[in-house]
């Protein structure tokens, strides 16, 4: 039997997603890996747990995720069902729906028929009645972008989503995104692009569009899958994302080359200055910016979920301590 931590709520820190009336905790939980078919359930019930109990009330899943495609959200809607049901008005729980999931023509991309059907089955794995909110997972270049968009309004009007998102839309795509919403009665709540010190193409237009538009942003891959962590500095830890055999976009070898793990050397050591973990620090840098509403962090272990939010102790940085993370990333 699972019962809530009754100091949950004492130290996370929520932010308000962009001008809605909605807040984030500043650290939310994906469960794009580690929630598969092939991870222990036990364990995937205590990161959840202790997620929870931590005061993140925002789970981030996607009808992929997995593997298999669809097991994150069978093996989340287990855990809600055994766990959280009497905490359902505590959470917000988002999934997605843009990239491949059943062969043919309408089981990929961005057409009303296939982001329909996808939330349907969603809502079935997850044994739930609606989502918080739900997301147009990548731009789709030959839908028309009022389809998709009308299709977000649609799933609020029916009461399968109360939010809407995109994710990984360019800053020009999201300026129309917004527009179209807009238009239809259904503002834009949030957008999810990849940010972290070595992926910073939001800080070219994105970010300025969600700012002047009052839209949230919460940022995935934040510590770049783990190599903005310590893990990776003496070789590959067998229990690490590198040495699994995933797939579905998880990490390989190939992208701990000597120059991002030389970074990441000079990283750790201005996080040691800072008294934080790589990770705490990583985390804490999205986080240094106000328009970021929330980062989503993914976790093999309880631990790293407790390790992980202690970036909340400080995200402050000096000018020098950013003009040496500058120089090192250069
Ligand atoms: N919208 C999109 O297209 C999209 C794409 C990707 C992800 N996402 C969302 O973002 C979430 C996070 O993505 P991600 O998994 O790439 O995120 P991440 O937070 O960059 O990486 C997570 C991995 O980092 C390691 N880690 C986490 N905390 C740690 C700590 N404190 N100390 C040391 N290592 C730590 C773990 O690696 P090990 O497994 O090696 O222990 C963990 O699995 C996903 O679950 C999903 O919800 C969205």
């Amino acid at each position: 039997m699972y019962t809530a931590n009754p100091k949950r709520y004492n130290s996370m820190q929520y932010r308000r997603c962009g001008k809605s009336g909605l807040k984030l905790p500043a650290v939310s939980l994906g469960l794009w890996h580690n929630f598969g078919a092939i991870d222990d359930y036990e364990k995937c019930r205590n990161i959840i747990h202790t997620a929870f109990d931590c005061g993140i009330t925002h789970f981030d899943l996607a009808n992929n995720y997995g593997p298999p495609p669809g097991a994150a959200e069978e093996t989340f809607g287990k855990i809600l069902k055994q766990d959280l049901k009497s905490y359902r008005d505590e959470l917000i729980i988002s999934s997605k729906a843009g990239w491949g999931m059943w062969p043919g023509p309408y089981g990929d991309l961005g057409s009303k028929k296939y982001l329909m059907a996808s939330l349907d089955q969603s809502l079935k794995r997850m044994g739930l009645e609606y989502v918080d909110i739900f997301y147009h997972h990548r731009p789709d270049p030959e839908t028309p972008l009022e389809e998709t968009m009308t299709t977000l309004d649609l799933m609020v009007r029916q009461g399968k989503a109360l939010y809407v998102g995109i994710s990984s839309y360019s800053a020009e795509e999201t300026q129309k995104a917004i527009e179209i919403l807009k238009a239809l009665g259904t503002p834009l709540l949030i957008h999810q692009p990849k940010y972290s010190m070595l992926v910073r193409w939001v800080e070219d237009g994105l970010l300025d569009v969600l700012d002047k538009n009052g839209v949230g942003c919460i940022t995935f891959s934040s510590l770049a899958q783990g190599i903005l962590t310590n893990k990776y500095l003496n070789g590959i830890p067998a229990d690490s994302r590198v040495a699994s055999t995933r797939g579905n976009g998880a990490i390989e070898k190939d992208a701990l080359t000597e120059e991002t793990i030389s970074k990441v050397r000079q990283l750790n050591e201005v996080a040691k200055q800072r008294n934080q973990s790589l990770a705490q620090m990583a985390l804490a840098w999205v986080l240094k910016d106000p328009r970021i509403t929330s980062v989503i962090v993914g976790a093999s272990k309880p631990e790293q979920v407790t390790d992980s939010i202690q970036c909340l102790n400080n995200y402050n940085f000096s000018k020098e301590e950013l003009s040496t993370i500058e120089n090192i990333l250069k």
